[in-house]
């Protein structure tokens, strides 16, 4: 058998080294040199059939796309994300905190799939384990299976074997390929795991969701490289406190990157939230002050958002800022806005913003939401429940308009909104007589606080 050739390779530089070192002597960085394999040797390479494939350059016209053959999943809202369903062959990396719920997803998706041969790899629970999970979900599938395993070289056997339809490994930093010394988890053993499952993806045109661990940082573990491979970059987040889960995608080589799936975390699985505004709603039967929808939107779906925002006198010299799931630069900016155009006096106030149902947007429509929740607050008048907001607040006040104001506009009237307050520029494209909502266009924040609270 022919020896595996290795080296190490500096990730800053790319400099080669036939060892390990603190420091890279090329370059001079710290903590850079991984070991990679140069050479697999001939039984290796004779070993995995599919990599054996000839290519040749084809003429681009030449070659026949396969079009839509994108296949939908058992779940509307990741297909939503994925912008209409799987492409066969894609490399789909699955990212989020721990306990957030990705194994549970990728579970109830293998269970709900009929017709579907899915193999279920799991480097992190027994079978024992998973079972149990999948009877809390409660869905039977007779033809997914399920396997417990962490070595790459095994695991490859076993898809020649099973030939299975969809591919998910859980989690891509728990797999260690023989060929590589170093422990699993390591940025060279994920490295050459990910290319060996991308190879074995695009030869035989299976899709395979590689779940990631991510870091501190918030970052996918391990190498940037593993984003940069894949086809498409998963982030399942939400507060782990809170029942809503959110799916967005951070790349996609098939389709767009801003739309939005939502889920809710319940005793028997994930469920799918298809109207996420009647959600996001908090019960709104008392009217509060401090309190302002804002209609907004992500990818092309239009939802409306409470915004809740309490202003208080500070206890301490300095007046505290806190946002939650809204940018706390924005938040100050917008309060700097308030102080120097409005006259409304905040340095010795706390001022503390929340967006309801524990979700993160970041969407500029927010912000006249946002100047109005603080303003109520400010006044302790309450907004009334039949408003809602959708402009984005500039540095001198004025209040500028924002991109497909009718869908936001239809999502309000949809609703049961009265009046919805929006930037009087935004009002070139639209007809407020289409409406059955009343429209009031604002140029300048002051207007907004008149109509309001004088
Ligand atoms: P899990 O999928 O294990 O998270 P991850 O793989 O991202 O680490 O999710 C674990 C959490 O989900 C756990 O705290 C319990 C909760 N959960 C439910 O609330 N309902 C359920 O039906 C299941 C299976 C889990
Ligand atoms: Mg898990």
């Amino acid at each position: 058998m022919a020896k595996i050739k290795k080296a190490f390779f500096c990730q800053s530089c790319g400099a080669q080294s036939p060892r390990w070192e603190g420091r890279c002597s090329s370059c001079g960085e710290w903590n850079t040199l991984v070991e990679e394999v140069i050479d697999r040797g001939d039984e290796q390479k004779s070993s995995i059939k599919y990599a054996a494939q000839k290519s040749a350059p084809i003429a681009i016209e030449s070659i026949e796309a396969s079009g839509e053959v994108r296949f939908k999943t058992a779940d509307n809202e990741l297909n939503r994300v994925l912008g209409g369903g799987i492409v066969p062959g894609s490399l789909i990396l699955f990212g989020g905190e721990p306990g957030i719920g990705k194994s549970t997803l990728l579970l109830q998706l293998s269970l709900k799939w009929s017709g579907i041969k899915v193999l279920y790899i799991s480097g992190e629970e027994s079978e024992q384990q998973i079972k149990m999970r999948a009877d809390r979900i409660g869905i039977n599938n007779k033809v997914s299976y399920l396997l417990s395993e962490t070595s790459m070289q095994h695991i490859l056997q076993h898809l020649e074997r099973v030939e299975p339809d969809v591919v998910i490994v859980d989690s891509i930093q728990t797999l260690h390929t023989s060929v590589i010394e170093s422990s699993a988890g390591s940025v060279s053993q994920i490295k050459e795991c990910s290319a060996e499952l991308m190879r074995y993806a695009k030869a035989t045109a299976t899709p395979i969701f590689l779940i990631g661990h991510i870091n501190k940082e918030g970052s996918i573990a391990g190498p940037k490289l593993l984003e940069h491979m894949v086809d498409v970059v998963l982030q399942f987040e939400g507060d782990r406190n809170h029942m809503y889960r959110i799916l967005r995608s951070s790349k996609n080589r098939f389709g767009p990157t801003n739309e939005l799936g939502i889920y809710e975390m319940q005793g028997s699985g994930l469920r799918e939230v298809k109207n996420p505004s009647e959600l996001l709603l908090s019960n709104r039967e008392e009217q509060l002050s401090g309190s302002a929808i804002a209609s907004s939107l992500e990818g092309l779906r239009p939802m409306l958002i409470e915004i809740q925002s309490l202003v208080s006198s500070a206890a301490y010299g300095t007046p505290q800022r806190s946002a939650t799931g809204f940018d706390l630069r924005r938040l100050n900016m917008l309060l700097a806005v308030l102080e120097k155009r409005c006259g409304f006096r905040l340095t010795t106030k706390d001022v503390f913003l929340n967006i309801a149902g524990g979700i993160r947007v970041e969407d500029p429509a927010l912000d006249l939401a946002v100047v109005s929740a603080v303003l109520s607050s400010g006044e302790d008048i309450a907004i009334s429940s039949k408003v809602c907001f959708a402009a984005e607040v500039g540095l001198s006040g004025e209040i500028r308009p924002v991109n497909k104001i009718d869908q936001r506009i239809h999502e309000a009237q949809k609703l049961g909104f009265d009046k919805i307050f929006l930037s009087k520029y935004n009002l070139k494209g639209i007809s407020p007589k289409d409406f059955d909502i009343e429209i009031i266009a604002v140029g300048k924040v002051e207007e907004v606080f008149n109509q309001l609270f004088v």
